[in-house]
C-alpha cells in the first residue's frame, strides 16, 4: 500500500524536520512494508534522511529562468527531489491551472524521469449527475497525459470529499476505482477525508492501492496510525 501525506500550506521547515524525525523513529521501531510519501511545502524541502519518499506539491516546468515566484528543476535537483504531485484540484481551482498547463507540467517532469502522482477528481455537481458523467469528467483530465508512463501513480480525489470530513462512500470509491482501472493500469490512490477512523474500510476496497491524505497527515501520530492500521 502507498500512504502519501500532502501537507498543502501547512508545517514549517522546523516542524517538518521534527515530523520526519518522529516518523523515522516510528518506522525504525516497527518497520513497515508500505511505501510512504511526504509532500511538505516547498519552503520546507531539505536534505532529509528517511526511508519515506519526499516529493513536492508543485514546480514550474522549466530547468530555471525568469519565472518569478516559481521553482524549477534546478532547485529540485539540489535536494534530489524526483517525485511530484501534478493536477491537484486545489491548483486547478485556486491557481487556475488548466488542463493545458497541467499536461505541460506532466510532460516536462515525465521527460525528466520524475515519479508523478497525477491527481484527478470531480466536483459535487458532476457526482450528482451519476457515474457516467463522473467518468466523462475524469477522462477529460487525462487529456494530454501519457497514462502509460512507467513512473505514474494516479490519485482519485473527489473534490467534495477534500477537507470536508466527508469521505466518499465505500460504494462510490469502489465503483469509480473499478472504472478508472479499466482506463489506466497504474497504482490508484484514493484521497478525500481519509483518516484513522475510515482507513481500514478504504484500503480494503478492491482497486485501492493506497491513499493521499491531507488533514489527517498533518499529525505524525494520526498519519502513522493510518499506516499501521
Ligand atoms: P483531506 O485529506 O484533508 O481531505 O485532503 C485530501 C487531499 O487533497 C490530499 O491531496
Amino acid at each position: 500500500m502507498i500512504f502519501a501525506g500532502n501537507f498543502k500550506t501547512n508545517h514549517t521547515r522546523v516542524s517538518t524536520k521534527r515530523y520526519i524525525e518522529d516518523l523515522n523513529k516510528k518506522i525504525e521501531y516497527a518497520p513497515t512494508e508500505h511505501s510512504i510519501y511526504i509532500f511538505p511545502p516547498l519552503m520546507a524541502i531539505d536534505n532529509y534522511e528517511t526511508s519515506a519518499t519526499i516529493g513536492v506539491q508543485n514546480a514550474y516546468p522549466a530547468e530555471n529562468g525568469a519565472f518569478t515566484g516559481e521553482i524549477g528543476l534546478e532547485q529540485l535537483e539540489e535536494f534530489k527531489i524526483k517525485t511530484i504531485l501534478i493536477g491537484h484540484s486545489e491548483r486547478r481551482e485556486h491557481l487556475r491551472e488548466s488542463q493545458d498547463i497541467v499536461s505541460s507540467k506532466f510532460n516536462f517532469f515525465k521527460e525528466n524521469g520524475f515519479e508523478i502522482i497525477y491527481c484527478i477528481g470531480e466536483p459535487l455537481e458532476i457526482r450528482d449527475m451519476g457515474d457516467d458523467e463522473v467518468m466523462r469528467y475524469l477522462s477529460a483530465q487525462f487529456e494530454g497525459i501519457d497514462i502509460n508512463y512507467e513512473n505514474l501513480i494516479i490519485a482519485y480525489e473527489p473534490i467534495w470529499a477534500i477537507g470536508t470530513g466527508r469521505s466518499a462512500t465505500v460504494e462510490e470509491i469502489s465503483s469509480t476505482h473499478k472504472s478508472l482501472k479499466e482506463i489506466v493500469n497504474k497504482p490508484l490512490l484514493y484521497g478525500g477525508s481519509a483518516k484513522p477512523s475510515n482507513i481500514q474500510d478504504i484500503i480494503a476496497i478492491d482497486g485501492v492501492d493506497g491513499v493521499l491524505v491531507g488533514s489527517a497527515s498533518l499529525s505524525v501520530n494520526s498519519f502513522y496510525e493510518m499506516i499501521n492500521s
